[in-house]
């Protein structure tokens, strides 16, 4: 049976239906579906909840307790215990460190627990954080879509999202990147696993329909680069047939600014927690 959230977001038509009528494929040979829909805040509000219903039914099957993916998916987090030592290495003890889309906290959170940060999450989906309150316990975990979460200027050493904006509607991840650059110290970095290539569609994920919308490595590297954001790195991580870009960035030290991108850094952050008191006031 279809859900209501599904049926909103094909236009009320039945999703397998239209599926079939729009299946193809990228060039990867992935199944494609496009969703036929107007790209308005309504239609980008029900895509991120169709997310989050997502998650809630498939967080123990994505993720098990030990932070281990499904075995029959090409998913592994094998690669996440140097993806942290690396971050680790380059902050200092006791660093904050702020995890977007954090899942159920392991084994990301939980290697930046051991490695001495004092870490908060944030996720979409209410089982997902329930279930990092219990497993990585020393962390703060708040249930917040990403769109709606206050992000206080100059509060963390290091933000990371991995695998999380690839969920996210490509217009309200291009509106995150200036609010992670506000909410980073100087020099503070960003780990962030983002799109390889474009793809966008909905998809049975583990039992559940799940949306996937990301731009191409081009794409995000300009995003960064237009925020003041240094690219440091950044790696193609496979996924089987696919794969996606790991990026570590860089928010330049106001030392290391002229006086006039300095300013305008100043003048961005005051636009952007503008903005957000607003939204907040507007709730
Ligand atoms: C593929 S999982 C990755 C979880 C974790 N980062 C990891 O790598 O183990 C994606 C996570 O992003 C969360 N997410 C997706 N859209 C979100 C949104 N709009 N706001 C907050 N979290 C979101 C999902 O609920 C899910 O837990």
């Amino acid at each position: 049976m279809v859900d209501e959230a599904v049926r909103r977001l094909v236009g009320g038509a039945d999703l397998h239906r239209v599926v079939e009528e729009l299946r193809g494929q990228d060039q990867s040979g992935r199944v494609r579906h496009d969703l036929g829909m107007p790209d308005d805040a309504s239609a980008r509000a029900a895509r991120r909840d169709l997310v989050r219903r997502g998650y809630d039914v498939v967080s123990k099957v994505y993720r098990d307790d030990r932070g281990e993916s499904d075995p029959a998916s090409a998913e592994t987090t094998s690669m996440y215990e140097g993806w942290i030592d690396e971050l680790a290495r380059q902050l200092a003890p006791g660093s904050r460190v702020l995890d977007i889309g954090c899942g159920a906290g392991v084994p990301a959170d939980q290697l930046l627990v051991e490695a001495g940060f004092d870490v908060v999450g944030v996720d979409i989906s209410q089982v997902q954080i329930d279930r990092a309150r219990v497993l990585v316990p020393q962390a703060i975990f708040v249930c917040s879509d990403l769109v709606d979460f206050v992000l206080e200027p100059g509060s963390f050493d290091a933000v990371i999202s991995l695998y999380a904006l690839i969920h996210v509607p490509l217009e309200d991840q291009r509106t995150l990147f200036p609010r992670v650059f506000a909410a980073l110290r100087p020099r503070g970095l960003f780990l962030v696993i983002v799109g390889h290539r474009r793809w966008s569609g909905v998809e049975d994920y583990l039992g559940a329909p799940m949306f996937w919308d990301h731009a191409d490595e081009h794409t995000y590297l300009r995003w960064l680069d237009d925020e003041g954001f240094e690219v440091l790195w950044h790696r193609f991580v496979p996924e089987g047939d696919v794969g996606h870009t790991l990026v570590l960035a860089r928010r330049p030290g106001d030392d290391e600014l002229s006086e006039a991108e300095a300013q305008q850094v100043a003048s961005e952050e005051l636009v952007e927690a503008r903005a957000q008191l607003r939204s907040l006031a507007d709730r």
